[in-house]
């Protein structure tokens, strides 16, 4: 089940970063005050507890994805998928005309994820993350309905 962000899911979505080096780790008071600054928050759901999470800031008819991120033992059972799928018809509610995002270059199970729904490389922005240092890939799909 896709649901929206509720206070008290930082907990879970920290715990499942924590899990997750190549998510960004963001405190947990980031997802209130991301939340409290409309940006879109949807946590996935399994059998009652928070197995994933995504927030995506829309801007300009602009949506990129901050952050995002599935449980381990989740993975590869649609969940990350379901997530993307209701964030983009979110953004596209919200006139978002494009989707984009930096993943680590050596991130090979996200690339592979993003290319699977559409995402295409546009770019690249070197020595862009740090600890450790690596290169970003942009990737950018249309938002259609
Ligand atoms: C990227 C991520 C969110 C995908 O979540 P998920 O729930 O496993 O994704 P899905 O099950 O919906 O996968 C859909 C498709 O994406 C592709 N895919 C997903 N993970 C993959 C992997 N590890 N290797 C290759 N392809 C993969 C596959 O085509 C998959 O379909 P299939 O399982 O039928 O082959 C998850 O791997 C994750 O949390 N990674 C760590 C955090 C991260 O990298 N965040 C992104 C930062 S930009």
């Amino acid at each position: 089940m896709i649901r929206e962000y509720l206070r008290g899911d930082a907990d879970a979505i920290f715990a499942i970063c924590s899990a997750s080096p190549e998510a960004a780790q963001w405190g947990r008071e980031n997802y209130d005050r991301a939340n409290e600054n409309g940006q879109i928050i949807l946590v996935a759901e399994v059998a009652g507890r928070v197995k994933g999470f995504l927030v995506v800031r829309v801007a300009a008819y602009e949506a990129e994805i901050l952050n995002m991120a599935v449980d381990p033992a989740q993975r590869r059972q649609g969940t990350g998928s379901a997530l993307l799928l209701a964030a983009e018809e979110q953004a596209l509610r919200q006139d978002a005309k494009q989707m984009y995002l930096e993943v680590r270059e050596s991130n090979a199970a996200a690339r592979t994820f993003y290319e699977k729904h559409g995402f295409r490389e546009t770019g690249a922005r070197p020595k862009y993350y740090v600890e450790p240092t690596e290169n970003a890939v942009l990737m950018a799909k249309k938002v259609t309905g």
